[in-house]
């Protein structure tokens, strides 16, 4: 395929951190094939920082339906375009730009270079430090496509998103204001997107369960009522009657352990249609419940999310935010998670999964700088 004249040396290999099969350890190559450019959109980033998700140490364990392996993880990516395929407009060879990635390999990004679509990329602001971006993609994907996905499984609530555009041509800013949503887990990496996208919906107001270390942080990003997460959850519906009297009509559950589930279903009142969002399947009991919805011809729903851009479920919301994305950034309308650099290069990524997989990162997330790997 032909391709636009680069200013950057591209090398024909590269470190890569692969897993032989489910549940084998992370090992690194440092003659792992750099991608090609084969699709019309496709551009090739070097990957400056990437991001540690829950999602990377559970597919190394457990693995994923459709992966190749041996296996690339990774899939938060912030780095430089280095090659553009012949017809490419929206970004060009220099351009900082940050996308989410995907399990496949040429697309994963626990690499040095990584395969994107210019499509679903968007332009990092200089305020921004490629470890900050690093932080945005899949979380911000997780936060957006529960609320503001289709109606269908895997999707979401189906609200309107604050980039949205009436017919008469205004953004729709503040669909939902003076409505209350509740985050469970509003510390976590995406219960932060999920509170500054409420913010920006005009949700308020905004219940948040946190430890109470994390209460200052989304305070700081919009949560209005931060609960101590050490509170019964069984005490949540007072808590909010007391605070207001419009329906509930969204609970997102960003920790979605069977007792956050419950809770959130418990939530949304009988008779209403409000929406429970998961970010992980329903549990057993709270399918019962469903079930147990259905045959009175109740309305409540649970919707599972899934934070994929790539998949068409969500690709319609997804290209709308990427188009809008830098813009929300760069007017500090989103704001990336707190950053912590783990060091090591690729090297990093075992301890940073260990410390996410043991529940050790709290507020904040864990970043590698691929290009500072040693492979000696
Ligand atoms: N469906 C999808 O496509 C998708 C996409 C992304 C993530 N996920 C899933 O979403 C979950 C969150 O991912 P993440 O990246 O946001 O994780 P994360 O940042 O590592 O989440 C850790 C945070 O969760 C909070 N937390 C844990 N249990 C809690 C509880 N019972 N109550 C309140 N807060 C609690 C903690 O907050 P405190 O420190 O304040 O206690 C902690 O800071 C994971 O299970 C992940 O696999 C799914």
């Amino acid at each position: 395929m032909a391709t636009s004249t680069t200013a950057f040396e591209v090398p024909s290999t590269q470190a890569a951190l692969l897993v032989a099969s489910p549940a084998q350890p992370f090992t690194l190559s440092s003659t792992h094939p750099v991608p090609t450019l084969s699709n019309p959109n496709d551009i090739l980033i070097r990957i400056e920082a990437t991001a540690i998700n829950p999602v990377d140490w559970k597919v190394q364990q457990y693995g994923l339906a459709g992966a190749e392996w041996p296996a690339i993880m990774g899939s938060d990516c912030a780095g430089v375009v280095v090659k553009v395929a012949e017809g490419v407009e929206r970004v060009k060879v220099g351009d900082r730009v940050l996308h989410q990635g995907q399990y496949v390999n040429r697309g994963a990004t626990f690499q040095q270079y990584t395969i994107a679509n210019a499509n679903l990329v968007a332009k990092i602001p200089s305020s921004l430090s490629f470890s900050q971006a690093a932080t945005i993609p899949v979380a911000l994907s997780a936060a957006a496509f529960g609320l503001y996905g289709p109606r269908v499984p895997k999707g979401g609530a189906a609200l309107l998103p604050p980039w949205h555009v009436s017919e008469s041509g205004k953004p729709v800013r503040k669909a939902y204001k003076g409505k209350p949503i509740v985050v469970l887990g509003g510390a976590s990496s995406v219960g932060q997107y999920v509170i500054q996208l409420a913010r920006l919906s005009g949700f308020a107001p905004i219940l948040t369960t946190v430890s109470p270390h994390n209460i200052p942080l989304v305070t700081s990003l919009g949560a209005t009522h931060p609960i101590p997460r050490s509170t019964p959850l069984s005490e949540l519906p007072s808590v909010l009657t007391s605070l207001t009297s419009s329906p509930l009509e969204v609970v997102y559950d960003a920790v979605s352990a069977q007792e956050t589930q419950l809770a959130g279903w418990e939530l949304l009142s009988e008779g209403s249609e409000g929406t429970l969002v998961l970010v992980l399947p329903a549990c057993d009991a709270l399918k019962q419940k469903l079930a147990e919805e259905e045959k009175k011809g109740g309305k409540r729903r649970v919707i599972s999310t899934y934070a994929t851009v790539h998949g068409p479920v969500n690709r319609e919301v997804g290209e709308e935010m990427y188009g809008v994305l830098a813009g929300l950034l760069e007017r500090g309308d989103i704001k990336p998670n707190e950053v912590e650099e783990v060091p090591g290069g690729l090297a990093g990524i075992y301890e940073a999964c260990e410390r996410m997989k043991k529940g050790l990162v709290s507020g904040r997330k864990l970043v590698v700088r691929p290009q500072e790997t040693t492979t000696e």
